[in-house]
């Protein structure tokens, strides 16, 4: 019973503050559920590799929980020229969309929450930072945006070959150069053996003529070791 008063006061204490905080209580509890509540994405791929004189799709979607109202987004390059900007309405209406640059189309939908863009006729020029960048007025504006990085490279079958010359290179050298170790050191062995085997028969024609050739080479040996 005491309980059930307590909550009740409790009750009739908001109730007489207004309005107006049960709904900022509501929206505070809203918010806190979904933190991020707008969100731009580029894909799991951040870094996007292209040769020059080909086309790239620059991919980029929002996702919001509290919903979208005249979302704002633009595409710019290293922070400084703006390939294309425009607005969402509403959640599934297409957007309004200017785009400044003649080699940039922009190839997005309202139905898939896409704002992707496509740039032609890429350059090495084009490498840097591109940033796909988001504001819904519906919370106060905050800013959001992700980062595409562009790098440019030549054909890439010329790259492969350079590296495949590269990795033939060092792994033909180091098998030379072990091969060219094998023959000095065989030629070294053969002119050691040489040189042991005139010691040997400088013994032997000095040994005793008795003894058979198995066991004074033995012998030889045997005498030969101290010396050296
Ligand atoms: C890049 O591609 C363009 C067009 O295909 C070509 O004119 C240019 O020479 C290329 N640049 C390099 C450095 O290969
Ligand atoms: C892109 O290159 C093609 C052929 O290389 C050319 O016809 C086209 O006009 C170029 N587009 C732009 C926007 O420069
Ligand atoms: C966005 O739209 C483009 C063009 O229709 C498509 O190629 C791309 O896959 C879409 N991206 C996502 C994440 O849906
Ligand atoms: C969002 O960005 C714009 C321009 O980049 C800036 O003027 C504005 O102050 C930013 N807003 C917030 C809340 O950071």
């Amino acid at each position: 019973m005491e309980a059930r008063e307590i909550s009740w006061s409790f009750f009739h204490r908001c109730r007489s503050m207004g309005g107006m905080i049960n709904v900022s209580v509501l929206v505070t509890l809203l918010l806190g559920v979904c933190a991020q509540a707008l969100e731009m994405s580029v894909g799991k791929i951040h870094t996007l590799e292209v040769v020059n004189g080909s086309s790239a799709l620059m991919p980029c979607t929002y996702a919001s929980c509290i919903g979208i109202k005249n979302l704002y987004f633009n595409w710019t390059y290293n922070r400084t020229e703006t390939l294309c900007e425009g607005v969402v309405p509403m959640e599934g209406i297409e957007p309004h969309v200017s785009v400044w640059n003649e080699r940039v189309d922009f190839v997005g939908s309202s139905r898939t929450n896409n704002v992707s863009i496509i740039l032609r006729n890429i350059t090495f020029d084009d490498q840097g930072d591109y940033i796909c960048y988001g504001k819904n007025p519906k919370e106060k504006n905050r800013n959001h945006s992700a980062i595409l990085t562009l790098i440019v490279v030549d054909q890439l079958r010329e790259v492969d070959n350079t590296l495949t010359t590269i990795i033939t290179s060092v792994v033909g050298g180091v098998i030379g150069l072990l091969i060219l170790i094998m023959i000095l050191k065989s030629v070294i062995l053969l002119v050691l053996r040489k040189v042991a085997e005139k010691n040997k028969e400088c013994l032997v024609s000095s040994g005793n003529d008795n003894t058979e050739n198995g066991l004074s080479g033995s012998k030889a040996d045997n005498k030969a070791t101290p010396k050296a």
